[in-house]
């Protein structure tokens, strides 16, 4: 492996993660409420936040999985693609003025937080680090 791959794979991480991060930041304000079952004033704003953010996010980490060849990169593509078909469906469904987080949004979101980022995602991680190391 190149220095070049190095160096950009290790730059990949470091920008998945940031990425991460603040998807966290979002999903964590919209889970509280709908934990709570309380109405959150601003969720038409935060998930339209989130799908700009994850259609942004998808596209790297796709481009990142081509560039380093990573061998689950089918799969993973296509579960982006499902995840953010299901939670853009919710936000086109919160533009008639809904305020509360529908029981199939807060799952769509507990799914993206427990499963991806923390299966999928860290799975492709891990690869990722070992091409920097
Ligand atoms: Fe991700
Ligand atoms: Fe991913």
């Amino acid at each position: 492996m190149s220095s070049d791959i190095n160096d950009l794979a290790g730059q990949a991480q470091q920008k998945i993660n940031a990425q991460h991060e603040e998807i966290k930041r979002i999903l964590a304000d919209i889970l509280e409420c709908a934990k709570n079952n309380r109405p959150l004033l601003n969720l038409y704003d935060n998930v339209r936040d989130l799908v700009n953010l994850l259609n942004i996010h998808f596209a790297d980490e796709n481009a990142i999985m081509v560039m380093c060849k990573y061998p689950h990169l089918a799969k993973h593509m296509l579960e982006h693609k499902k995840i953010f078909e299901e939670i853009n469906g919710q936000f086109q469904a919160l533009k008639k003025g809904d305020k509360t987080v529908s029981p199939l949004l807060a799952e769509y979101l507990i799914y993206l937080d427990d499963n991806h980022i923390a299966g999928a995602d860290r799975d492709m991680l891990a690869y990722i680090s070992g091409l920097s190391g």
